[in-house]
């Protein structure tokens, strides 16, 4: 069983990328922006990249720094085992299809709905977690999952101002939902199936995140050249990035590297609860540091729930005798 320092360290650095992440992507939208923007498809390809050098470096220190033991494993790992690597074209293909469809739910329903609809992933993770990976989950558990799924959706909820949009068709919103509730699956069963891949080789994370990252950036390739092949052939995949683009691109590389460890040392139930719990603090850190956020009642007692879920969790998970729960 993973060491609970490790556990911990992830779960946290997780609470940090989340909340930067989602401060600086913030932050970026106050500034004015000047010449092209950014391609978003581009920023995909470039973190996959990242991700992958990352994890090569990562790799090449757990061998201590020996270019043999490096060009071996990789060798071994990647080429010489083709049906584990497909294995893991499941999960990143899953991934760039929830990346789109969650573009889908966006474009077509409103700010509330969406974010109301999409904390179903905490239950679709959460039944996923009992049927593949045979996790057992008591009674107060899928209570405080609940009480999460309802204080994200109101700690999340746009205030008044924000929801003055004008209403999508009927049509629209069918499509909406239908997007994110595929989009609630397809998070579920890739979170879970990676954490299954992980959790049952001996093979080292970082290997089994290089495997994804690359068919990440196949995929992210494809999308960029499909999206905006034409404006990439025009001004380059790097029109429009400035410094805090690369921030962004980095943070969100980052996020990728940070779930993989989280998935591996803790599980994709205890994930939901940290990104919910950053949820919060990047709300209350925008809130004194970009006064951009009015906090309402809503908000808090979105939050309260959110915490009392994170308590309720914890206290029945300790007594369990079954070695593979959280
Ligand atoms: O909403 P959800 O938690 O399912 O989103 C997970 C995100 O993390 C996806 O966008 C996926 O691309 C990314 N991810 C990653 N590397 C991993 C696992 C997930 O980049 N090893």
């Amino acid at each position: 069983m993973a060491s609970p320092r490790l556990k911990y360290l992830s779960l946290g650095v997780l609470v940090f990328q989340t909340t930067s992440l989602v401060l600086t992507m913030r932050y970026s939208r106050t500034l004015q922006a000047e010449g092209p923007r950014y391609l978003a498809s581009s920023a995909v390809v470039v973190a996959e990249v990242m991700k992958i050098l990352t994890c090569v470096l990562l790799v090449f220190k757990e061998h201590s720094y020996s270019m043999r033991a490096l060009n071996s494993v990789l060798r071994q790992e990647i080429i010489h085992k083709p049906v584990e690597t497909l294995k893991l074209a499941i999960p990143s293909g899953i991934y760039t299809l929830q990346n789109n469809l969650l573009y889908v739910a966006l474009s077509n329903l409103d700010a509330a709905t969406y974010q109301v609809t999409y904390q179903l992933k905490i239950l679709t993770t959460a039944l996923f977690s009992v049927s593949m990976l045979g996790r057992r989950l008591g009674v107060y558990q899928w209570l405080s999952l609940l009480i999460l799924m309802a204080g994200v959706a109101l700690v999340q909820w746009p205030s008044d101002s924000a929801s003055e949009k004008e209403a999508p068709s009927a049509g629209s919103q069918f499509v909406g939902l239908a997007a994110v509730l595929v989009a609630c699956f397809s998070s579920g069963f890739a979170g879970v199936y990676f954490e299954k891949i992980l959790k049952e080789s001996k093979q080292s994370v970082w290997v089994r995140n290089i495997q994804l990252g690359m068919f990440g950036l196949v995929f992210g390739l494809f999308g960029m050249m499909a999206y905006d092949g034409e404006r990439v052939r025009e001004s380059g995949m790097f029109q429009g990035y400035n410094t805090i683009t690369w921030t962004v691109v980095a943070l969100q590389a980052l996020g990728g590297l940070v779930i993989a460890a989280v998935i591996k040392y803790a599980d994709n139930i205890l994930k939901g609860f940290a990104t919910s719990l950053s949820i919060i603090l990047s709300t209350l850190i925008s809130y004194f540091l970009l006064q951009d956020f009015d906090p309402t009642s809503v908000f808090f007692l979105g939050a309260v729930l959110v915490i009392a879920a994170t308590f309720l969790y914890g206290y029945e998970g300790k007594p369990s005798p079954n070695p593979s729960r959280a």
